[in-house]
């Protein structure tokens, strides 16, 4: 604090004693403190009385008496007709009375305001050290920078517009039929996160229930769905996969971030020697390199037959050979149906690396689609009518867009179970 403000407040009063835990002392303090305020307030009301201008008349002969008379009066009767009441005194007085009932801290400020007031140069700004203020606005940025991507997420769920220049462009079949979800309407706003309670989310899929449903069957597992990861282009095509329970199911994080390296550790040693392959226009898959492995190291073994278990109806009756495809970057695969004469009614993918959108389109009708974000160590698993009877692809960088969202695509791996085919002899 600048010295300019101590000294004006140094000559303003005496600092209470803060300290002093002296009942009598404070007892004696408040006593004088009323008699002080009673003084005041006695001046204040003296002031208020009209002044009537009063004539006296004097008999010259009586002069010596009331002279004398005059003398007589008391010390303190003159005195107070002398005072001459200063109401920005008054004014004054009662600001410095009234502070000193503030605890310290607060006292201080009170006491900094009051010399401020009668003209004091305001104090200085602490000063910081250069390092701590750096280090301050880097945290004050992250934490911002943090906020800003819980709202882009709650975008994602709440179907909000992002800024996005591509948004008309990616316009859906059956989008707009929704209103905008507003952040207002369900849950609590909580440092930048929106809490919501079970009662919140059964509103907001009630009100959304045709872009944004989670499967019942997944909810009865111990593992959870994540119903924004699925958008239906209509009503009609959520009732139609509705009823056929568990058609579709996504597994957000299914792998831990330990099975995950173990996974990308073995495949990697195999894959790096392959060159990706950008052959013919229309293979379904562009810039694919791939492999069959039916050996896998004891970890990932397990995994995997965790994963049958999970997906398959008879888990006996999975193809011992697991389908290993790696995309580049630029690679893609296009909308196709498993060949029925290789895959039965199931088929289970993890998804590693880059995120992606796995689109699904009706094979006799392009209105019904699908679009699902596939998260890097998700679970995707299909079946029955979403296996036979729509095609599925995974989308190129240019076309990868989820709620209007750009998800970029990387190098992603795809790791697939499947099971016999239903009728060998068919196709
Ligand atoms: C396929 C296929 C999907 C994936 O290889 O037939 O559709 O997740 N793969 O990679
Ligand atoms: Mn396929």
């Amino acid at each position: 604090m600048s010295r300019h403000v101590d000294d004006i407040k140094n000559m303003l009063f005496d600092e209470p004693d803060f300290d002093s835990d002296n009942n009598d002392d404070e007892i004696k303090s408040k006593t004088v403190r009323r008699k002080q305020r009673k003084k005041l307030q006695k001046q204040l009301e003296e002031k208020k009385k009209p002044s009537v201008e009063t004539i006296a008349f004097r008999d010259p002969s009586k002069k010596k008496k009331i002279l004398n008379k005059s003398n007589t009066s008391s010390p303190v009767s003159q005195q107070n007709e002398n005072v001459e009441f200063d109401l920005e005194k008054a004014r004054f007085d009662v600001h410095k009375f009234g502070i000193k009932g503030f605890e310290k801290s607060k006292y201080e400020d009170a006491r900094v305001a009051l010399a401020v007031n009668l003209g004091a140069r305001p104090p200085k700004r602490k000063f910081i050290n250069y390092r701590e203020l750096i280090e301050q606005n880097r945290a004050k940025k992250a934490k911002e920078k943090e906020e800003e991507e819980n709202a882009r997420l709650l975008g994602d769920i709440f179907h909000k517009s992002p800024n996005n220049k591509q948004k008309s462009k990616q316009k859906r079949i059956g989008e707009g039929d929704v209103g905008l979800m507003r952040f207002s309407s369900v849950g609590k706003f909580q440092g930048g996160v929106l809490k919501l309670t079970d009662k919140d989310i059964s509103k907001l899929l009630k009100q959304h229930s045709y872009r944004l449903y989670s499967s019942q069957v997944i909810s009865s597992s111990s593992l959870k769905s994540n119903p924004s990861n699925i958008i239906y282009s209509s009503q009609k095509v959520a009732d139609l996969l509705q009823k056929q329970s568990n058609c579709l199911q996504i597994f957000d994080n299914y792998l831990t971030d330990n099975e995950n390296n173990n996974f990308l550790k073995e495949i990697d040693g195999y894959m790096k020697r392959k060159r990706y392959e950008y052959s013919h226009w229309d293979n379904a898959i562009h810039g694919y390199r791939e492999s069959e492995r039916s050996e896998w190291t004891p970890e990932n073994q397990q995994v995997l037959s965790h994963i049958r278990q999970l997906a398959f109806d008879d888990p006996t009756q999975t193809l011992v050979h697991v389908h290993v495809l790696d995309i580049a970057k630029d690679g893609y695969i296009k909308p196709h149906i498993d060949a029925i004469r290789y895959c039965g009614t199931t088929i289970a993918g993890l998804s590693l690396l880059s995120s992606c959108v796995m689109r699904f389109v009706h094979k006799d009708d392009k209105t019904l689609s699908i679009d699902v974000l596939l998260k890097p160590k998700s679970l995707y698993i299909i079946k029955n009518i979403i296996r036979f009877d729509f095609t599925h692809e995974i989308l190129k960088d240019q076309e990868s867009y989820f709620n209007n969202i750009h998800i970029p695509r990387n190098r992603r791996l795809s790791i697939i179970c499947r099971n016999m085919p239903v009728d060998p002899s068919a196709g």
